[in-house]
């Protein structure tokens, strides 16, 4: 991934001032409810009457907790016509905060993703269940995955090097994660996983239960490992790759700091501790974290925002940097090779400018 070294120094500075403070580094802003599709894993789709936050209102909202890291996502954020506008208000500096657009890209064009890496977006997200067109019937939308056939090779040539395919692992696709991320290499982008969730629709279908299907996950999640450490592709850091089958394995996994590490803005500019409990609507953070987060014994999702936010302190800090710094393999003529990441890290603790 693109990343200066300039703008992971100020995230990680601003991530660790939040962490320690007990103010999150992730919040997900879902920008609107409305979705064009209607995903067998979510059934979320369809139009909805709402009022939506203007892009001045967010980014006041942003003002107010200053993650280093933001997710745009809904819904389906490519339906608001002032998307770019949002990006805009959003971005303070070069640096700070990242951002994320989290979309199903059904309606990405080449013109608009340019327009959107004018307007600030760090990173796209772009949601692929399986490596073919049963992407199309998984999400109910007919030609999707042509279209993403045809257009992030398109896009990823344009050399942004920004563009993060993310499989939500469920029964159905499982046991092609592999060829997903050889779709991903062919494509030129990168791959993250999370995994599925039955906290929207209580459908157990798409669960990992039996104990020969675990032990093929468990495999193929080894594999995926390894794949990783070859290419390079991947930037799920190992850490959570191997808790993503642990809480297939137990369908649950504790420790979720909901609230306090990451939480959701939703259309109505209110407070919701994770995008699961929609009924948690609260108007200031300490109530969140007094009346939610403090109690809070949840452990049904392993999705993306959670996964890399309930991390131990190190394996946080290195899973955020392995994921956010160039990928790129080392030389192979280096006798030493040190990662990025452990170069920003010594460079960070010579300057001893964070404690
Ligand atoms: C809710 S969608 C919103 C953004 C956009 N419309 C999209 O499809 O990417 C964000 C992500 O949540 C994932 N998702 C939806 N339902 C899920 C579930 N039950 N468990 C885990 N992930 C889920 C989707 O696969 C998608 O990657």
């Amino acid at each position: 991934m693109n990343l200066s070294k300039n703008k992971a120094v100020k995230m990680l500075y601003r991530g660790l001032k939040n962490y320690f403070a007990n103010k999150p580094v992730c919040v997900s802003f879902e920008v609107l409810n409305s979705c064009n599709l209607n995903c067998h894993h979510c059934n979320w789709g369809g139009q909805i009457e709402e009022t939506l936050l203007t892009p001045e209102q967010i980014r006041d909202i942003y003002l107010r907790f200053k993650p280093p890291v933001v997710q745009i996502s809904g819904g389906e954020p490519l339906l608001r016509d002032d998307i770019d506008d949002i990006f805009r208000a959003l971005k303070q500096d070069n640096c700070v905060p990242y951002l994320i657009l989290v979309s199903n890209a059904y309606l990405m064009t080449e013109e608009h993703y340019i327009k959107l890496n004018e307007a600030g977006v760090d990173q796209f997200s772009i949601s692929l269940d399986f490596p073919d067109e049963r992407h199309d019937y998984f999400r109910r939308q007919p030609g999707l995955f042509g279209h993403l056939n045809k257009l992030i090779p398109r896009l990823s040539s344009l050399g942004y090097d920004n563009i993060i395919l993310n499989t939500a692992i469920t029964h159905e696709n499982y046991k092609y994660l592999r060829e997903i991320v050889d779709l991903a290499e062919k494509w030129g982008v990168y791959m993250s996983f999370s995994a599925y969730t039955i906290l929207r629709t209580a459908n157990r279908d798409f669960c990992i239960n039996e104990q020969e299907e675990l032990e093929r996950l468990k495999r193929i999640i080894d594999e995926l490992i390894q794949l990783k450490k070859e290419r390079q592709r991947i930037v799920t850091s190992e850490i959570t790759l191997k808790r993503t089958y642990e809480f297939f394995k137990h369908s649950k996994i504790t420790g979720c700091k909901a609230g306090k590490r990451f939480f959701v803005i939703p259309p109505d500019g209110l407070l919701l501790p994770c995008a699961m409990h929609r009924n948690r609507l609260f108007s200031t953070q300490a109530e969140m974290i007094e009346e939610f987060s403090n109690h809070n014994k949840c452990g049904s999702c392993f999705v993306a925002i959670r996964s890399m936010t309930d991390l131990p302190f190190m394996s946080f800090i290195k899973s955020t940097l392995s994921s956010y710094l160039s990928l790129k393999k080392p030389p192979a003529s280096a006798e030493v090779y040190v990662s990025p990441e452990e170069q920003l890290v010594k460079e960070i603790s010579n300057q001893n400018s964070i404690t």
